[in-house]
């Protein structure tokens, strides 16, 4: 036998341009995918949508859930599907129970001490959100082999101001207190969520998710040391529980308006890619990140509201700045429901480089 290579040296390749990119490999034209791709704006989801009762039921539902995955990927050829969840499964998954209100976002009795903590258990994690591993599974099924499949989860801090606020909120002052009033108490609460979180990742890879990404939404109201502390070290130690057991799975960071931190980010995390927001320049971006990181984003979801020339004059721009170089197309914030799916399609149009209608 010439080939005595160990299977477990070889980095799997793929022909799929999202796990290219991710790899630092070359590809015909940046790969796309839009955060907040599934979801309001697309009549077929809010039609399937009411097949379910309440919001977490349906992530829950897994025949549910992988339809809404690949419906957007149907309609506009997406190179990445991304599976239809939340980042709250976590807490509802540990027994703090999540609902979402119609026209309130999400609900959780919020946590207001150190007996809530010890309440919250993660023997159950892998039974509750069994779910939304057999509708990885079944969306595998259903996409071609040139769709990669990106399974997610919340960072700490994002998962933490939620837990503490009991809801969404502008400042997460709340959950700010606890880190500067009882940075300990903060610590057991991380210390759960980083051991959950990496957990429903590296179960995520075993049902099919062949990418993964981290929202870190709040990271923003962080300063700098805080940052360090409560969004860069816990990512930095979920990355690397993933990656000890699933070398090759490529993931992707979110650290949403950390502004000038990202580089830092980038490096000490181990990420392979991050996502960036509208309001950071991604030239500059692409000077404080290490080559080998990919970057994505950033183009303004309003724009995707707004469509025409504007929109895609701004996303021309972003791909010639970033030709050449690792890069996702992708938005700096997630899809609005007000967004028209006539100018999703055009934007996907452009991206793949055909000609417009
Ligand atoms: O295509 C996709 O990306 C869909 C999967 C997805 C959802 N939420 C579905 C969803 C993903 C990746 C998320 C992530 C998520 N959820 C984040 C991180 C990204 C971000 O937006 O910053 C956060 C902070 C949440 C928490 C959350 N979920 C909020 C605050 C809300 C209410 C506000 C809103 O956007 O509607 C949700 C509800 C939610 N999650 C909806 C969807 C499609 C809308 C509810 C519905 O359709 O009934």
């Amino acid at each position: 036998m010439a080939n005595a290579v160990p299977l477990s040296s070889i980095t799997p390749v793929s022909d799929k341009r999202l796990l290219r990119a991710l790899s630092g490999q070359a590809v015909d034209r940046p790969p796309f995918w839009f955060m907040r791709q599934a979801g309001r704006y697309l009549p077929e989801y809010r039609e399937l949508r009411q097949r379910s009762k309440d919001f977490m039921s349906f992530c829950y539902s897994p025949s549910l859930a992988a339809e809404a995955t690949v419906q957007p990927i149907r309609r506009f050829g997406m190179d990445a599907a991304i599976i239809f969840s939340d980042i709250l499964v976590i807490p509802d998954a540990l027994g703090q129970r999540v609902n979402f209100e119609s026209g309130h976002g999400p609900m959780l009795d919020a946590l207001t001490g150190e007996s809530q903590i010890a309440g919250l258990t993660l023997s159950r994690l892998r039974t509750r959100l069994g779910p939304i591993y057999d509708a990885l599974a079944l969306t595998h099924t259903k996409l071609d082999l040139d769709t990669a499949l990106i399974g997610f989860a919340g960072a700490p801090w994002t998962i933490a101001c939620y837990m503490i606020e009991g809801s969404g909120s502008a400042t997460f002052s709340k959950a700010k207190a606890w880190i500067y009033r009882s940075p300990e108490r903060m610590t057991m609460l991380f210390d759960i969520l980083v051991e959950a979180i990496a957990d429903h990742l590296i179960a995520q890879v075993e049902a099919g998710a062949e990418v993964l990404q981290l929202f870190d939404s709040w990271a923003g109201v962080l300063p700098e040391r805080e940052f360090e502390r409560w969004s860069i070290e816990p990512t930095m130690r979920i990355v690397g529980r993933v990656k000890s057991v699933h070398p090759h799975v490529p993931i992707i960071g979110f650290p949403n308006r950390c502004g000038a931190t990202i580089g830092q980010y980038a490096r000490i995390t181990a990420v392979d890619a991050v996502q960036l927001d509208s309001g950071t320049p991604i030239g500059w971006a692409r000077t404080q990140v290490p080559a080998k990181v990919a970057i994505q984003g950033n183009l303004d979801p309003q724009l995707l509201v707004v469509g025409g020339p504007a929109m895609l004059n701004e996303a021309d721009r972003i791909v010639r700045i970033m030709s050449g170089q690792p890069f996702v197309f992708n938005l700096g914030h997630g899809i609005v429901p007000e967004t028209p799916p006539e100018n999703v399609s055009q934007l996907s149009a452009l991206l793949r480089g055909e000609r417009p209608a």
